[in-house]
């Protein structure tokens, strides 16, 4: 097969993007726009099931889409788009749900996860959450989706209906999508409070953002838990000590991590100058993102411009696709 593999990613337009993100799946996303022909898009149709203001939805839309260019998505390389510039998702989503059972529906955990969190809102939208996910994903005939554990069952559930759409009408129409976790090479990123991975959710202080000021990321390193210090020679780091090498071995040089390392074993280490040096090399790796950042945000006709060359472009694939669905499940053609 010389024809390039499709890849395709959703992204949550929530929050900002922190340096787990980053090392996590953005980098990768950058990387692999190299040698795959990618669609990425924000999903934007999915968070209407928390219901919000027009004027929020819109203004995390657009901070998603600056950030993630700002990290390195180019739309030279890639589709980048928003998910409600194509309608044709839409189309197929409703295609897709009268195959899709209650039963099989109500068994996901994200959707159970979600109904015990918002017991007043278990709309419609959640429930079909999987549907309108492989409708995105089987739109560009993806093949690999990059995704975190968290999405996995999704993902087995676009396998589940586009095997079954291909099965209903005797075709092999949709290739069946596979997951794609970078395996070994991904590294985890720790969070500053000791314990546990970065996250939003884990509290203020915990996660270092791209957009951070250097005031603030220097505040938070320099607030980042530690111990009372090593007290036999090369004794093993606890968790909260490792964590903060594991940041320096991603972002440090190599001779810095190798000084605080020998300081460690030594037992002569002091945490303060070492969180020093952390907090240097975090505002100086996080310094050309941020600018972009603020480049890109007060730049609104680039923003309009990138929506609608990726909305273009998205277009091209999900049309085409759109349509012979409708004639395979024989609607009438239009033109
Ligand atoms: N469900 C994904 C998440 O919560 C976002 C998403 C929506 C997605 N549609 C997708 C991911 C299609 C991959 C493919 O992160």
């Amino acid at each position: 097969m010389n024809q390039k593999e499709i890849v395709l990613s959703g992204i949550r337009p929530t929050g900002n993007l922190h340096l787990g993100n980053y090392f996590g799946a953005v980098k990768n996303f950058v990387k692999m726009q190299e040698t795959n022909e990618c669609f990425f898009f924000i999903a934007d149709y999915h968070s209407l099931t928390t219901h919000p203001k027009p004027k929020d939805l819109q203004g995390n839309v657009r901070q998603v889409l600056i950030e993630y260019l700002a990290a390195g998505l180019d739309i030279e390389k890639s589709t980048l788009y928003l998910q409600s510039d194509l309608p044709e998702t839409a189309e197929l989503y409703l295609f897709l749900n009268m195959n899709a059972y209650l039963g099989e529906l109500e068994r996901v955990t994200t959707f159970k996860e979600k109904a015990r969190k918002q017991p007043n809102n278990v709309n419609a939208g959640l429930l079909t959450y999987p549907t309108l996910m492989a409708a995105d994903i089987i739109i560009h005939k993806a093949h690999k989706v990059p995704v975190g554990k968290d999405q996995e069952q999704n993902l087995e559930m676009t396998r589940t209906f586009a095997r079954r759409f291909n099965h209903m009408y005797g075709l092999e129409y949709f290739p069946i999508p596979t997951a794609y976790n970078f395996g070994e090479q991904l590294v985890k990123i720790p969070g500053l409070d000791g314990s546990g991975k970065m996250g939003k959710s884990e509290g203020e202080g915990n996660a270092i953002f791209l957009n951070d000021e250097p005031k603030v990321l220097k505040k938070k390193i320099m607030r980042a838990v530690t111990d009372s210090g090593p007290t036999q020679m090369n004794q093993e780091k606890p968790e909260a000590i490792q964590n903060l090498f594991t940041l320096m071995e991603v972002l440090s040089s190599p001779d810095t991590v190798e000084y605080f390392d020998d300081q460690y074993n030594k037992c002569t280490i002091r945490y303060g100058d070492l969180k020093k040096q952390l907090a240097e090399d975090v505002i100086q790796f996080t310094e050309p993102f941020r600018q972009k950042i603020k480049e890109l945000s007060s730049n609104d006709a680039i923003i309009q411009k990138v929506m609608d060359i990726g909305a273009e472009k998205a277009r091209v694939s999900a049309q085409r696709t759109i349509k012979e669905v409708r004639e395979i499940i024989g609607f009438r053609k239009i033109h």
